[in-house]
């Protein structure tokens, strides 16, 4: 069985004696809801894999209650430490290189000889780690390919009878997960575009590259950089057909701004196409024209063109692979 606690005092303490003693507890960042456990240990960590049915090539974020903390566990360069002090706590993660005496179980990163570590901001996260005084793995609290949890419910929708807990902290704020940037060479490299801009991380740091956008890079494979970046990834149920300028009565449609009419469903991401509005709204979205729409009989999701800057990145790249051909 599968407990929900709110994120109060007594609910995180709890919380922190579950992970303590190997268990899986999910809880609320400023992102998605995370999957949590002791990534000191090797059970637990392997438990997260089980959970999610989570391929073990995919590697996890580890997540610190400060920078100095995540020093423990991997090298913080000089352009680490620029960014950790502008970014950190929030919705930024470093992949860096990890430490020969790093406390985390090889499992967690895969094998890789880097890490990927993270601060989050949620006053609920950090009350966490703070008081499990261990660095926590927390992928998404999501059954593997499935969409991203926003909420407590979303969470357990996917994974009720699989964790022992869940924190109750409301919706998220962000909505994305976060900006995942390689800096283990020059220049730093996007691997997954998130909840901080790229524009402001280049406002930092200088330029940055990136990777083709997804679905014109190719093949579906994951790449070697990031292996757990597959194509096919945060997909509902129904299909989905991106770019929609007009929606038929068959189709769920996924608003941006002023919606064309005729469809069959419609959820709006923004009236007033403000992009933190959509971006916050996306996952808890698509779950509901996906749920919906399959129940009303209708046959895809049909998503409005999202502009491709600050945060209409990482919707792009999140409605781009829930549109992937599946497999
Ligand atoms: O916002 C977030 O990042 C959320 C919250 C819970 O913190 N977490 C999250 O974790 O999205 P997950 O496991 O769903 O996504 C982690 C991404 C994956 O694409 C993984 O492949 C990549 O980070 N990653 C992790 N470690 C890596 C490494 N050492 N090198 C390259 N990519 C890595
Ligand atoms: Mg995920």
């Amino acid at each position: 069985m599968t407990r929900q606690v709110a994120a109060d005092d007594a609910g995180i303490a709890e919380a922190a004696r579950l992970l303590r003693a190997g268990a899986l507890v999910a809880f609320p960042t400023e992102t998605v809801y995370g999957l949590g456990a002791d990534a000191t240990s090797e059970a637990a960590v392997e438990a997260i894999f089980r959970a999610k049915g989570r391929p073990h090539f995919n590697p996890l974020i580890c997540h610190y209650c400060s920078a100095d903390e995540a020093g423990e566990d991997v090298v913080l360069g000089g352009l680490a430490r620029r960014l950790a002090e502008h970014f950190w706590p929030g919705p930024l993660t470093l992949v860096l290189a990890r430490r020969p005496a790093s406390r985390i179980r090889q499992l967690a990163g895969a094998g890789l000889s880097t890490l990927a570590v993270r601060v989050p901001a949620h006053p609920v996260s950090l009350a966490l780690l703070r008081a499990v005084a261990l660095p926590i793995a927390a992928p998404s609290a999501n059954r593997s390919g499935q969409v991203s949890p926003t909420t407590a419910q979303h969470v357990l929708d996917g994974l009720s009878g699989r964790i022992a807990l869940v924190l109750d902290g409301g919706p998220t704020e962000v909505g994305l997960e976060s900006t995942v940037l390689d800096l283990t060479g020059e220049p730093a490299v996007l691997l997954r575009p998130g909840g901080v801009p790229l524009e402001a991380i280049e406002a930092v740091i200088g330029s940055v590259r990136r990777p083709l956008p997804i679905g014109l890079a190719g093949n579906g494979r994951p790449t070697l950089q990031s292996p757990g970046l597959l194509v096919s990834h945060y997909a509902p149920e129904l299909p989905v057909r991106l770019d929609a300028r007009m929606a038929g009565a068959d189709e769920a449609l996924l608003a941006f701004g002023p919606a064309p009419p005729g469809a069959g469903l419609v959820f709006q991401l923004s009236g007033r196409r403000d992009l933190g509005e959509a971006a916050s709204r996306l996952f808890g979205g698509l779950r509901t024209l996906d749920a919906e729409g399959r129940r009303l009989g209708l046959r895809r999701i049909a998503a409005m063109t999202v502009p491709e800057h600050g945060l209409g990145l990482a919707i792009n790249d999140r409605l781009r692979r829930a549109a992937a051909p599946r497999g």
